[in-house]
C-alpha cells in the first residue's frame, strides 16, 4: 500500500505582533498574538508527506529544492513530534501499520513567491504539520496540531485555523497550553479583504527569529509593550472582532504595527524593516482615513507591516477597489513594474 497525504495550509498575517521569546528552544513568545488567515486559493503553502519503509531517511523538498533537515533543528523537531503522536496511536490500535518507524518524504510548494517575505515560513510549517496528520491519521485537533506546528515557526501555530486566530501565549514552562485557538471563523466576517502590497521582494536584511532575539536582549520598550499593552489589545481586539467593529479593528492594527516597528527601532543596534515607500502608503492610507473619520466617524483601511517592507491593507470589500486605485495613484510604478513595487494581489479573507 502507498501512504501519502497532500494538504494546504493558508498564510496568516498579524494584526497584534508575536515579537520574542521567553523560550528559544520550544519557541514560546514574550506576548500573545492574534492575526487573520488569508483565503485558501491566495496565498498558500501544499505539502505532500509519504511514508515508505524503503526510503533510506526523512527527506524534504521545499518548492523543487531539497533542503537538509538538520539534527535537533526545527523541520526535525516537527517530524518527530508528528511520529510520536502517530507511535501513540499505534500502541492503541495494534493492526495500525507502524508507520512511525518509516521514513517520510515531504513535499511542499508555495503558491506565491518566498522571496516576497510574505510569512512563506508560517504556511509551510502549518502545512507540514497538517499533511503528516492526514498521513498518520491522527485525530488531533487544529490547537493540539498548532503547539507543534509552534515549534516549526511561532507565527505558524495561527495558519491552522481560517478567519480570526489568537495565539495564546500560556505560562507552562514545556509549553503545553501555548497554542492557537479560534477568536471568530471566517464566516463571521467575510467582508474584511487584506490587499496586499509587495513594495520589494528581497530578502530581508534581519531575520525574525534574530532580530526578536535581540530585542528582548537590548529593548526596554519591549518590558512596557508585553506587560501592559499587548494585554489590553488583545482583548480590545477580539472584542471588536465579535462585534465586526471595523473602526476600532482598524485603529488597534495600525496601533500594533507601529509599536512593533517601534521596538525594532528600540532595539540596539536598531533594526528597520520599513522604507520609504511603506511610510508613504502609511501616509496614504493615513489622510484616506482622515477625510473617511471627518465625514463617516470612522476608518475605513487599516495598514500592517510585518518584518519586512511590504504593507497589508485591512479594510471592508466596498472599499477594495478605491484603495486599488489610490495606490495606483500615488505610486505610479505599482501599475507598470513589478519591481520593486507591485500589487500582489487582492486576497479575501475573514
Ligand atoms: C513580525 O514566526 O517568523 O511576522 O518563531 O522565530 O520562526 P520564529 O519567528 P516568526 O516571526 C513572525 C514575526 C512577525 C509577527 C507575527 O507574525 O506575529
Amino acid at each position: 500500500p502507498i501512504y501519502q497525504a497532500t494538504t494546504s495550509a493558508p498564510v496568516n498575517i498579524a494584526c497584534i505582533k508575536y515579537w520574542g521569546k521567553r523560550d528559544t528552544k520550544l519557541i514560546l513568545p514574550t506576548n500573545s498574538s492574534l492575526s487573520v488567515t488569508l483565503d485558501q486559493d491566495h496565498l498558500r503553502a501544499t505539502t505532500t508527506s509519504r511514508a515508505d519503509p524503503s526510503f533510506e531517511k526523512d527527506t524534504l523538498w521545499l518548492n523543487g529544492k531539497e533542503e537538509v533537515i538538520a539534527d535537533g533543528g526545527r523541520l526535525a523537531t516537527c517530524i518527530r513530534e508528528m511520529k510520536y503522536l502517530r507511535s501513540q496511536l499505534e500502541q492503541q490500535k495494534p493492526d495500525a501499520p507502524k508507520l512511525s518507524t518509516f521514513p517520510v518524504h515531504i513535499c511542499s510548494f508555495n503558491n506565491f513567491p518566498t522571496a516576497a517575505g510574505l510569512a512563506s515560513s508560517a504556511a509551510g510549517f502549518a502545512a507540514l504539520v497538517a499533511s503528516l496528520a492526514a498521513l498518520y491519521e491522527l485525530p488531533a485537533t487544529p490547537s493540539e496540531l498548532s503547539r507543534i506546528a509552534r515549534q516549526g515557526s511561532g507565527s505558524a501555530c495561527r495558519s491552522l485555523f481560517g478567519g480570526f486566530v489568537a495565539w495564546e501565549m500560556g505560562s507552562a514552562p514545556d509549553g503545553s497550553d501555548s497554542l492557537a485557538i479560534e477568536i471568530a471563523p471566517r464566516e463571521h466576517w467575510p467582508d474584511i479583504h487584506a490587499l496586499i502590497c509587495v513594495v520589494s521582494d528581497d530578502k530581508k536584511g534581519t531575520s525574525s527569529t534574530s532580530g526578536m532575539q535581540r530585542t528582548v536582549e537590548t529593548s526596554p520598550l519591549l518590558q512596557h509593550r508585553i506587560g501592559t499593552v499587548v494585554p489590553a489589545r488583545m482583548k480590545a481586539i477580539s472584542d471588536a472582532i465579535r462585534a465586526r467593529d471595523f473602526d476600532t479593528f482598524a485603529s488597534l492594527t495600525m496601533q500594533d504595527s507601529n509599536q512593533f516597528h517601534a521596538v525594532c527601532l528600540d532595539t540596539d543596534p536598531p533594526i528597520f524593516y520599513m522604507n520609504d515607500v511603506s511610510r508613504a502608503i502609511i501616509a496614504v492610507i493615513t489622510e484616506y482615513n482622515r477625510i473617511a473619520l471627518e465625514t463617516t466617524g470612522k476608518r475605513k483601511a487599516a495598514y500592517t507591516y510585518d518584518a519586512g517592507p511590504n504593507a497589508v491593507i485591512y479594510t471592508p470589500k466596498e472599499n477594495v477597489r478605491e484603495i486599488v486605485e489610490l495606490i495606483v495613484r500615488y505610486f505610479p510604478q505599482a501599475e507598470k513594474f513589478k519591481d520593486p513595487f507591485s500589487l500582489f494581489g487582492v486576497a479575501g479573507v475573514g
